[in-house]
């Protein structure tokens, strides 16, 4: 595979507030990842409405992921930031993966499942064809890398299979248009693992959610310090003071979660966040924890703000990201109908 070169592709959607867990799993993740890679981070708008979306909502959600994304630190100039549906080839290569990829693997996606739960017959076709604009994403800029969590690694699957049937049943005319052995990567997923998956501050054992009903459940990208101090110390705790080492957080799920909260923002293990506070109770923890995240998240927060009351700049990054990444994708797209014997204007 050594033909392709490297390049880190994701996406968020635009549907519902960002909090901590999207923070800490993913945005923050795509920050760390620009020093080694060449980056693509999309705002997937058309996989927003697989399910209906308010128009103005919509908006106002796009915008605000890509607030998100700069205030984190993503760098739009030395990498690409840009909303999906201003890129016809997304929907062009999801279109031509629908007819490599099978009925079956379709079929047996849970997110899918889930998401269309017992009322089948109900869900949008596009909630259906959701995994192969996916892999549209992905493979339009033949990305080598893609962080994404843990619930979106069957997706990732599919993409790879979607990618090695392509590359099997064109074969012939790959190779006769110059393109070698293969012509899309087979992408390697970047899990993240359990130390970022963030759960509700209400309930140890569940993920930390936009859809839970109480706000206390979740820090979200937006709060002011003082809602964070506020919504820290309500979070659910147990009686015993902190452990002094990681074993002893095993059956202490709120415990466990606050500990990796602490030490995903400070960027440190656990082990190290217990050598510290190992023996304390969980008031003064607490305190220790409101400092770090207000610390980190206000001004993120902050930045999000003052860049959303800018709408046109945001617009203009939007703009200039989609204009380069129609680059990239135009070149792939041209290759992809020769491939499979469209005829068109050279
Ligand atoms: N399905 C992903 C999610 O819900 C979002 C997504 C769409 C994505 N296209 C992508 C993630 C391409 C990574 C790469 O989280």
């Amino acid at each position: 595979m050594a033909q392709f070169k490297e390049l880190v592709f994701s996406g968020v959607q635009p549907t519902g507030n960002l909090h901590l867990g999207n923070y800490l799993g993913a945005i923050k993740r795509f920050v760390s990842m620009q020093d080694t890679h060449d980056c693509i981070y999309c705002v997937v708008d058309m996989h927003a409405i697989t399910v209906w979306q308010d128009p103005k909502e919509l908006a106002r959600q796009i915008r605000e992921v890509t607030a998100a994304f700069l205030a984190a630190g993503i760098d739009p100039k030395k990498h690409i930031v840009f909303n999906q549906s201003q890129v016809s080839g997304h929907a062009e290569l999801a279109w031509v993966f629908n007819c490599v990829a099978r009925m079956g693997w379709a079929s047996r996606m849970t997110q899918f499942k889930e998401k269309a739960g017992k009322d089948r017959e109900n869900a949008s076709v596009g909630l259906f064809a959701y995994p192969m604009l996916m892999a549209a994403d992905i493979l339009l800029y033949r990305a080598t890398h893609v962080p994404v969590g843990e619930d979106q690694k069957q997706h990732l699957e599919l993409t790879r299979d979607v990618a090695q049937k392509f590359n099997n049943d064109f074969s012939a005319s790959i190779a006769e248009h110059g393109f070698g052995e293969a012509f899309f990567p087979i992408t390697e997923p970047l899990i993240h693992g359990p130390a970022t998956r963030v759960m509700s501050l209400r309930d140890g054992a569940k993920k930390m959610s936009k859809s839970d009903p109480s706000d206390y459940s979740r820090i979200n990208l937006t709060d002011d310090a003082d809602t964070i101090a506020q919504k820290i110390r309500k979070a659910k705790t147990d009686p015993e003071p902190l452990p002094s080492e990681v074993e002893g957080l095993k059956a202490r799920p709120e415990a466990d979660n606050l500990v990796a909260i602490y030490a995903a923002l400070m960027d440190v293990t656990p082990e190290a966040v217990l050598a510290e506070h190992g023996g304390s109770q969980f008031s003064g923890f607490k305190t220790a924890l409101v400092d770090v995240a207000v610390s980190k998240l206000a001004p993120v927060a902050g930045e999000m703000r003052r860049l959303m009351a800018d709408p046109a700049h945001i617009d203009a990054v939007l703009v200039d990201g989609a204009d380069r990444a129609r680059g990239i994708a135009t070149e792939t797209m041209n290759a992809v109908k020769d491939i499979v014997g469209f005829v068109r204007a050279r």
